[in-house]
């Protein structure tokens, strides 16, 4: 492994009463146990949208954020066999600091745990040059995992699986790092 690395941990939902607070409550404890990784967080609901995305000062900090960032980790519920509408103007909000940086998802939702949301994610973050890695936490009926306290059922099949994305995240992070920094993505195809 290289350098720490810096993952921009991306909120999918900025709804009221959000379930990804939830996921948030276990997930980023478990990110900080790895003691491996920075990690900055891009959460909607500290975000000021408007009817054409991001307002400026919100869209100035994403861009900083996912500039500084060397991989994401985005925490994508469903909603209508789609992705929210909050996390699509977090992702339009910038173009070339997404260039080359791979990507991981932990998904959540009823039946399809986000499974569809993630694979229209996969179209669009190609569109941005960036790399959605295969390995994917899904949570199908995601408040069946988690007791009221929200601490997990089974934090050993859990963490498991959390454990093999963030390899794999980690594995694509360096390797587009070093690849950044031999090359400019930009001159790559100049
Ligand atoms: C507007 C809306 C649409 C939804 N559509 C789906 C869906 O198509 N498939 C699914 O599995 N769950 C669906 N759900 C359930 C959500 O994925 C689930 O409630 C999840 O917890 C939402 O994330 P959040 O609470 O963090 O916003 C929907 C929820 C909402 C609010």
């Amino acid at each position: 492994m290289t350098d720490r690395l810096t993952i921009a941990l991306i909120y999918g939902s900025g709804r009221e009463g959000r379930f990804a607070d939830t996921i948030a409550g276990w997930l980023e404890p478990e990110l900080a146990g790895f003691g491996q990784y920075t990690i900055i967080r891009i959460d909607p609901a500290e975000l000021t949208f408007t009817p054409g995305g991001l307002d400026e000062a919100s869209a100035t900090l994403v861009e900083s954020r996912i500039s500084q960032a060397d991989a994401f980790l985005i925490v994508a519920p469903e909603y209508n066999h789609a992705y929210p509408a909050a996390l699509k103007a977090i992702i339009d909000s910038c173009f070339r600091p997404w260039h080359a940086k791979p990507i991981a998802f932990i998904s959540y939702g009823g039946v399809s745990g986000g499974l569809r949301a993630v694979e229209q994610l996969r179209l669009v973050f190609a569109e941005l040059h960036a790399v959605a890695i295969r390995e994917t936490v899904s949570l199908a009926h995601a408040w069946t995992h988690f007791d009221p306290v929200g601490n997990p059922f089974r934090p050993g099949q859990l963490n498991a699986q959390l454990a093999i994305l963030l390899k794999r995240l980690t594995w694509w992070a360096d390797a587009l790092k070093a690849a950044r920094t031999t090359t400019r993505y930009d001159e790559a195809a100049a």
